[in-house]
């Protein structure tokens, strides 16, 4: 089921709003809505009175992810000044918990926004002359639309959807042209692809030592082992409501020496997502502007019980649900990603039956349970199962026999 098409976000922004898609997140992101309706000046007239609590739905979409009750509470707390001793003292505490994950001694920033938020400004901030993308999904995409939207040279290496990038591939591109700065996927969420980051790491880097490296390790970071020094990358960046398990808002980026050099040697990067400018401000343990307060407090408590579990068996309880679910789609559909390339986070199912992946979905809400549809130009023609986050094995086998029950006509 080869894929190489170029799509337009602002497609599935607009069916998202006119409520025509389940998807990103299924039914679960709401009913049907219809435009706001605005009043004289775009107002709105009335009040929307604040929905009831509904049961849980276990989420087996690539993100956001099923945050615990006690996370969640976290975000209760008092509000404190952002520029307190509080409020320091939580940034200190934050760092040493980040930099495991990333397996780095470089700084951490952290910022106030989502994943596609440090994608721009690792795009600004780094590349001074020429950037080189590899494109196999939608997400790799971003990061070629984010240097376009900011006039800066980029050039485009696409694989199929679906396929991984291999160091070859790579090799030949960076000696056909000069690049500064290298963008990857690290697991491509749209197809369910997992990139060979440190081999296609250290073979660009055999070519250019200079080279500056991105990674979007959104659906990656804190649920697959990542290796930011030994792997010698530049600015690995994830989201806060994937691996991490917590609500969205928050974005991480590890930084590396290199990547600071060159946003320094950069003279209009920005100011909200200056790396210079927010790396000053943690080496004081704050930022240059308010901080989501809320989102820190539980990003406290998700990240000592991530250390708890031990990211060890973290990585291992990810694998094994990554390999439960693709044994089981390989038996009764088929899989998008290549053999050896497949995600650990979501698997991408091929929809060989041609089922209706819309009533699917009706079929698990009633179990509280929502699936996502393909993404952009593999809707209806795939599906992906997000198992991440704070999702186990015993979560994945009832979803699974829920969707066998759909399969065999008997939900
Ligand atoms: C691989 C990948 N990169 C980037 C993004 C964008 O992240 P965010 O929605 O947090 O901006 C996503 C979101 O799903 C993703 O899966």
């Amino acid at each position: 089921m080869g894929v190489n098409a170029r799509f337009n976000i602002l497609d599935l922004v607009d069916e998202a709003l006119l409520g025509r898609l389940p998807a990103p997140g299924g039914p679960q992101d709401g009913p049907a809505r219809s435009r706001t309706p605005a009043g004289r000046g775009g107002l709105i007239q009335s009040p929307q009175p604040i929905p009831p609590a509904v049961p849980m739905t276990r989420l087996f979409i690539p993100g956001p992810t099923d945050v615990s009750p006690e996370t969640l509470a976290a975000q209760t707390r008092p509000m404190v000044g952002h520029r307190s001793q509080t409020i320091t003292d939580l940034f200190a505490r934050l760092q040493p918990g980040l930099q495991q994950v990333f397996n780095t001694h470089q700084r951490v920033l952290i910022s106030a926004s989502s994943g596609s938020g440090l994608q721009e400004a690792a795009v600004r901030n780094c590349v001074a002359e020429r950037l080189l993308v590899c494109i196999g999904g939608a997400f790799a995409e971003r990061w070629f639309d984010i240097a376009c939207a900011n006039g800066l040279p980029a050039d485009r290496l696409d694989v199929d959807w679906g396929q991984p990038h291999t160091p070859d591939l790579l090799e030949k591109a960076l000696r056909g042209r000069t690049y500064d700065t290298l963008a990857i996927v690290h697991n491509e969420s749209s197809t369910g692809v997992e990139n060979p980051l440190s081999e296609l790491a250290a073979r660009a880097r055999r070519v250019n030592p200079d080279l500056v490296i991105l990674v979007d390790a959104v659906s990656s970071a804190g649920g697959v082992r990542l290796e930011m020094d030994e792997w010698d990358l530049d600015v690995v960046l994830t989201s806060s409501q994937k691996c991490f398990a917590l609500p969205p808002g928050l974005a991480f980026a590890a930084v590396s020496d290199r990547a600071m050099a060159r946003a320094r040697a950069i003279p209009h990067r920005g100011w909200y997502f200056d790396f210079v400018l927010l790396d000053h401000a943690l080496s004081q343990n704050t930022t240059p502007a308010t901080p989501a307060i809320s989102l820190l407090y539980a990003l406290e408590v998700q990240l000592t019980h991530m250390l708890a579990e031990g990211l060890d068996r973290r990585y291992a309880r990810h694998q094994a649900m990554a390999a439960r679910v693709q044994d089981w789609a390989q038996a009764r559909l088929g899989l998008l990603a290549r053999e050896g390339y497949r995600s650990k986070t979501v698997t991408a199912i091929n929809n060989t039956r041609n089922l209706d992946v819309n009533e699917l979905n009706a079929c698990l809400a009633r179990h509280g349970m929502v699936i996502a549809n393909g993404y952009g130009p593999l809707k209806n023609r795939t599906f992906r199962i997000g198992h991440l986050g704070e999702t186990r094995l015993d979560d994945v086998e009832r979803l699974l026999g829920h969707i066998d029950a759909f399969l065999d006509g008997q939900a």
